[in-house]
C-alpha cells in the first residue's frame, strides 16, 4: 500500500516541456530527488549511479512509504541524453531507505557520460560520470579533487561550488561527510568557552539509531553546494570518525560507550554511510561491519589505495587527545590499518606497475611536534594519528623507501600542510594534508602557534588555516598539488584562490612549494 501522502500531486499541473514534462504525472508532492543523485567508485567500464528517495528529507522515512517503488535509470554518451547507452529499472527499497545504487557496466574507458534516474513520474536533474582509462593505457594526465570535513554548522560548503567548476577526473572523499553532533542554537567555545553561535543547525541530537543518522545525512545532502560537486564528479567515498562517533577505532567508542553499545551504534552508522554513497554492493556493511579499502587504478599513471584507518585500528595510546607521548606510542601490537588491510597494501605497492603510488586515507602520517608555544617544555603528539602508532608507522614509511614515487593524501586537520615523510633520516614521500570543506569555520592564513609548529617540525613545507580543498595534477614527471581556498564559509559564496603549490618530481621525494606569496 502506498500511503496517501505520496498520491497528493502537484496542482495546478504544470507542463514546462522535457524534461520536467513528467512532473504531470508525478505521485510526489515536493520533488522525490530533493537529495541530489551522485556517482562514484569508477572503473575502467562504467560506475555506480545514486540516488535515493526522500521528497521530505528531515521526516521519518524522508517522506516515503515503507513500499519499493521503482526507479529508472539512464546513462547518455552527451548531456541532451540524445544517446542513451545503457538504461534500467532498479528498485529503491525501505530496507535502505529508498536509495539506489546502480553498477552500470559495459561503458567505454576514460571518457564522461550523463546519467538520471526517473521515478513515480518524476525525474531527477542529471550528473557528470566519467570512467577511468583501460588498465594499464599510457597516460600522460590525471587531474583529481581532494576533498573532506564538511561540519554544516561550522559553515556553508561554497567551496563545493567551486569544485563543480574544475576539470577533474574524479573526487576523493577522506571522510567527515556529516559530523553526529547535536544541533543546538548555541554553545559554548570549544577553544575559548565564550558564546558561539553555528552558521546553520544540526536538525537533531547527538546521532545514535538508525534513524537519526539518515535524518542527517539527508539534511547535509540537501545542500546544494554539495548537489553540484555530485552531479558534476565521480567520487570515491570514505569514511573517517564522524560518520560514527568522534575518535572510534575497531570496536571502541571516541566518548565512552560500552563496546556492545558502541557495536550497535556503529552498525547503523555504516549502514547510514551506506545508504548514502555512490560505493559498490561490495562496501555495503553485513552484520554491522564491511570491508571498505580499495584501489582505484589509472592507467599506468597513478594507483591510489583507498584506506580505511578506522575499522582495524588499536586503541589510541596515552588515552588518546594531544599529549606528551608515552610508552604505548611505541606498542609493538599495535595496528593501524590492522594484519589483512596492511598485507593487501603490502602487496599492491610492491606489485603495481603505476608511475606514481598514492595512498588516499584519513589520519596524519607525520609525526609532528603539536606544540604551539616556545616555553612548552615537552613534546606533544596527536594520538588520534600515525604519530601514536609509530611501529606499524615505521612499517609503513619502510614500504615506501625505494618506491622513490609515494604520494599520501591525508584530511582530519582542518588545515593544509605539506610535509616530508621521513625514515632513517631519509625522505621516502610527501605527505598532503588538505583542509576542510568547512569544519572549523572561517579560519585565517595562519592560526595560533603555526609558526611555532612550523620551526619545531622541519619536514614541514607548509602550514594554512583556511577551508577549500585540494586538486592534484598529475603527469609521468611531477605530482603537483594546489592548495585551493576560500576566504569565508559563514556566507553562502566566497572568493577561492590558489594560496599554494606543491610540487613532487618523480623519483625525488619531497616538496617543493611554489606560489606561497599571500
Ligand atoms: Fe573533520
Amino acid at each position: 500500500m502506498l500511503s496517501r501522502r505520496l498520491f497528493i500531486a502537484a496542482a495546478p499541473l504544470v507542463v514546462i516541456g522535457a524534461p520536467g514534462i513528467l512532473r504531470a504525472q508525478s505521485v510526489f508532492r515536493t520533488f522525490p530527488f530533493a537529495l541530489g543523485i551522485a556517482s562514484g567508485d569508477p572503473s575502467q567500464d562504467g560506475f555506480v549511479i545514486w540516488t535515493r528517495l526522500a521528497p521530505d528529507p528531515l521526516e521519518l522515512h524522508g517522506g516515503m512509504a515503507m513500499t519499493p517503488m521503482d526507479v529508472e535509470w539512464e546513462v547518455a554518451s552527451d548531456d541532451r541524453f540524445a544517446t542513451i547507452v545503457a538504461k534500467g529499472t532498479t528498485v529503491a527499497r525501505p530496507e535502505v531507505a529508498h536509495s539506489v545504487h546502480v553498477e552500470v557496466a559495459g561503458l567505454q574507458a576514460n571518457r564522461p557520460y550523463w546519467y538520471r534516474f526517473t521515478a513515480g513520474g518524476e525525474r531527477s536533474f542529471s550528473g557528470r560520470a566519467r570512467t577511468l582509462p583501460a588498465a594499464g593505457a599510457a597516460m600522460d594526465k590525471l587531474k583529481f579533487g581532494v576533498v573532506g570535513c564538511q561540519n554544516y554548522e561550522d559553515g556553508f560548503f561554497g567551496a563545493y561550488n567551486h569544485l563543480a567548476r574544475e576539470e577533474l577526473d574524479f573526487v576523493f572523499h577522506y571522510g567527515d561527510y556529516i559530523y553526529e553532533w547535536r544541533g543546538s542554537p548555541s554553545s559554548a567555545s570549544y577553544f575559548t568557552g565564550r558564546l558561539q553561535v553555528p552558521v546553520r543547525q544540526h536538525a537533531g541530537q547527538l546521532l545514535y539509531d538508525l534513524a537519526d543518522y539518515r535524518q542527517r545525512y539527508a539534511q547535509y545532502k540537501t545542500d546544494t553546494d554539495l548537489q553540484r560537486a555530485h552531479a558534476a564528479h565521480s567520487f570515491y567515498p570514505t569514511f573517517d570518525d564522524h560518520e560514527i562517533d568522534n575518535n572510534w577505532v575497531a570496536g571502541i567508542s571516541g566518548s565512552g560507550s560500552p563496546a556492545e553499545m558502541f557495536e550497535l551504534r556503529r552498525a547503523a552508522a555504516l549502514q547510514a554511510w551506506y545508504e548514502h554513497m555512490p560505493v559498490r554492493r561490495a562496501n555495503m556493511p553485513r552484520f554491522g561491519t564491511g570491508t571498505f579499502h580499495r584501489t582505484a587504478r589509472f592507467g599506468n599513471l597513478a594507483e591510489i589505495q583507498l584506506l580505511d584507518t578506522r575499522s582495524y585500528r588499536s586503541d589510541q595510546a596515552c588515552d588518546d587527545g594531544f599529549k606528551p607521548l608515552c610508552e604505548g606510542v611505541h606498542d609493538k601490537t599495535a595496528q593501524v590499518l590492522g594484519a589483512e588491510q596492511e598485507a593487501w597494501l603490502a602487496k599492491n605497492l610492491s606489485s603495481n606497475q603505476a608511475r606514481w603510488n598514492c595512498l588516499g586515507q584519513q589520519i596524519m602520517m607525520m609525526s609532528l611536534d603539536r606544540r604551539r608555544a616556545a616555553n612548552e617544555d615537552t613534546r606533544i603528539a596527536n594520538m588520534d594519528s600515525w604519530a601514536a602508532y609509530e611501529v606499524p608507522r615505521q612499517r609503513m614509511l619502510g614500504r615506501m623507501a625505494g618506491l622513490g614515487n609515494v604520494i599520501v593524501l591525508t584530511g582530519d586537520e582542518h588545515q593544509n600542510f605539506v610535509g616530508d615523510l621521513v625514515h632513517r633520516d631519509k625522505v621516502v614521500g610527501t605527505e598532503i594534508v588538505s583542509t576542510s570543506i568547512s569544519s572549523g569555520g572561517d579560519g585565517s592564513d595562519l592560526r595560533y602557534g603555526s609558526e611555532q609548529m612550523m620551526k619545531n617540525n622541519p619536514e614541514l613545507k607548509f602550514l594554512n588555516d583556511q577551508r577549500g580543498y585540494v586538486v592534484c595534477e598529475v603527469t609521468p614527471d611531477a605530482w603537483l598539488s594546489h592548495f585551493q581556498v576560500v576566504d569565508q564559509v559563514s556566507t553562502r559564496s566566497n572568493t577561492m584562490k590558489r594560496r599554494a603549490t606543491a610540487e613532487v618530481a618523480h623519483g625525488i621525494p619531497g616538496a617543493k612549494m611554489t606560489g606561497l606569496s599571500v
